[in-house]
C-alpha cells in the first residue's frame, strides 16, 4: 500500500531555516552537559494523558479519558526532561504547592487543549499561558525578583499544540474553515502561538521549543473517517489533511525564525515532527514497524472508530497507539531525534541538546548582539 506522503513537503522547513542560521550563534553542545534548571511543559495529547485537571488529587488514577496506560505512552517532553537530568516534570494540578515542587518545572499540557478556543476550550493555550504567569509570581514572591528571574531566563519552554485544533476545523461545525479558507486559518493559529512566545519572552524567557504538527492525515481516525464507509480497499495517509498541517507547520517555522531574529538573545526553536513521524511511517524496516497505518488499541477499520480501552497492550511495533495519537517507540525515536540531531535532524536551527546546553547570557537592557 503506497504512502502517499509527498516528499515535497517534506523539504521545506530545513531549506527555509539554512537561510537565516548564520543569524543564529550555534555553540558546540557538551554531551551529558544541560544548563536548564527548571522545564515548563504546555501543550496537548502530546504532553499530557487527561489526568492534567482541577480536581486532580481527588480522582487520581481513576480518570475515564486518562489516556497513559503503564509506561506505553511515555511523551517526548518527560523523555527529554530525563535526557536533561531532571527529576519528573509535576503536573500543573498535581504539584504540591511549595516552591521547590514548581522549581524543576511544571507541565501545564491538558490532553484535550487547543490554540484557539472552539467552544470546548478547557486548559486551552490562553489558560496555560496564565497559568505559567501565576507561577512565575509565585517564584517572584518566594525567591525575590533577582533570583526568579535567574530561573526563568535558564528555563526551556516547550509548546505542542495545534492538532486538535485541526481535527476541529476538519470536522468544521462552526464552519470558519469554509468562510476563511485554511491559509487566514492557519495564519492566525500560527499568530497565537507567535503572540505566547513573545509573552514568554517579554516574562524574560529566553529558550522555547515549539512542536509542530504531526501527520494527522496518516492517524487511524483520519483514515477510518475517509475510508470506513466506502466499500474500497483503499488506504494510506490523506494528502488533504497533510497538506493543511504542513502549511500551518511551514508558516510557524517562519514566523519562529523571524522572532529568533528579531528578540535579542532568544532561542527559539521548531521541531519538524511531521518529518520524524513521516519518515517512520515510509521507513518502517528501519525502526522496526510492522504497521504503520493502525491504533494498536481500538477497534473499527484501522483501530480508528473507538478509543482504547485496554490497559495492558504492547504497541512497540505499531506507528499509532490510539487513533490520534503515537506509540512510545515513536515518542522514543522523535525525543532522540529532537535531542540529537541524528539520525534524523527535525528541529531548526539547533537541536534541544544544543539549546539546553547553551548557557542563557541574558542581559537585560543590552542591545541587541547584531
Ligand atoms: C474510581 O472508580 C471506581 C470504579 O469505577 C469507583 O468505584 C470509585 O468511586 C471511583 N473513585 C472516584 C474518586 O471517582
Ligand atoms: C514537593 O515536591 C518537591 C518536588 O517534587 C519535593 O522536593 C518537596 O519535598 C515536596 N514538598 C512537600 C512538602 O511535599
Ligand atoms: C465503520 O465500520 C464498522 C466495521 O468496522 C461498521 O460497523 C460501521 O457501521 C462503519 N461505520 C460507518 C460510519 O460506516
Ligand atoms: C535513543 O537514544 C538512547 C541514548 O542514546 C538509546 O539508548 C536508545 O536506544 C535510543 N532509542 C531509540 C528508539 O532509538
Amino acid at each position: 500500500m503506497g504512502r502517499r506522503i509527498s516528499r515535497l513537503l517534506l523539504l521545506f522547513p530545513l531549506s527555509i531555516f539554512l537561510i537565516f542560521l548564520g543569524r543564529f550563534p550555534i555553540l558546540p553542545s557538551v554531551e551529558g552537559h544541560s544548563s536548564v534548571s527548571a522545564f515548563f511543559i504546555l501543550g496537548d495529547s502530546s504532553v499530557n494523558c487527561g489526568d492534567n485537571i482541577f480536581l486532580y488529587p481527588f480522582f487520581k488514577g481513576n480518570l475515564s479519558s486518562y489516556l497513559c496506560i503503564g509506561k506505553d505512552r511515555r511523551l517526548i517532553p518527560d523523555i527529554l526532561a530525563e535526557k536533561m537530568g531532571l527529576r519528573e516534570i509535576p503536573m500543573f494540578y498535581g504539584q504540591n504547592g511549595t516552591v521547590e515542587g514548581i522549581l524543576g518545572g511544571l507541565n501545564f499540557g491538558y490532553s484535550k487543549a487547543t490554540i484557539m478556543n472552539w467552544g470546548a476550550g478547557l486548559q486551552g493555550l490562553n489558560q496555560q499561558l496564565r497559568q505559567v504567569f501565576e507561577t512565575f509570581q509565585v517564584l517572584q514572591l518566594q525567591l525575590g525578583l533577582e533570583k526568579a528571574q535567574q530561573v526563568i531566563e535558564s528555563s526551556l519552554f516547550y509548546l505542542s499544540f495545534g492538532k486538535d485544533d485541526y481535527i476541529e476545523l476538519l470536522h468544521d461545525r462552526s464552519g470558519i474553515m469554509k468562510r476563511f479558507g485554511h491559509q487566514a486559518i492557519a495564519r492566525m493559529l500560527v499568530n497565537q502561538i507567535t503572540r505566547v512566545v513573545e509573552d514568554l519572552y517579554n516574562a524574560n524567557v529566553r529558550k522555547i521549543i515549539c512542536m509542530g504538527i504531526g501527520p494527522l492525515g496518516c492517524t487511524p481516525r483520519s483514515q477510518w473517517e475517509a475510508y470506513n464507509a466506502t466499500d474500497s480497499t483503499r488506504g494510506g495517509c490523506i494528502d488533504k489533511i497533510n497538506g493543511l498541517v504542513v502549511a500551518y507547520n511551514n508558516m510557524l517555522s517562519a514566523n519562529l525564525l523571524a522572532l529568533n531574529a528579531r528578540l535579542p538573545d532568544a532561542r527559539i526553536i521548531f521541531c519538524d515532527v511531521y518529518r520524524g513521524i513521516s519518515t517512520m511511517i515510509t521507513n518502517p524496516q528501519i525502526y522496526g514497524f510492522k504497521n504503520v497505518d493502525s491504533a494498536c488499541c481500538g477497534f473499527g477499520r484501522y483501530g480508528g472508530m473507538g478509543r482504547c480501552l485496554s490497559k495492558a497492550m504492547r504497541c512497540s511495533d505499531h506507528v499509532w497507539w490510539d487513533f490520534y495519537n503515537p506509540t512510545v517507540t515513536v515518542n522514543l525515536n522523535l525525543a532522540n531525534w529532537t535531542w540529537s540531531g541524528s539520525p534524523i535532524d527535525i528541529c531548526y536551527p539547533i537541536t534541544i541538546q544544543q539549546l539546553a546546553s547553551t548557557s542563557s547570557q541574558v542581559h537585560v537592557g543590552s542591545p541587541s548582539q547584531q
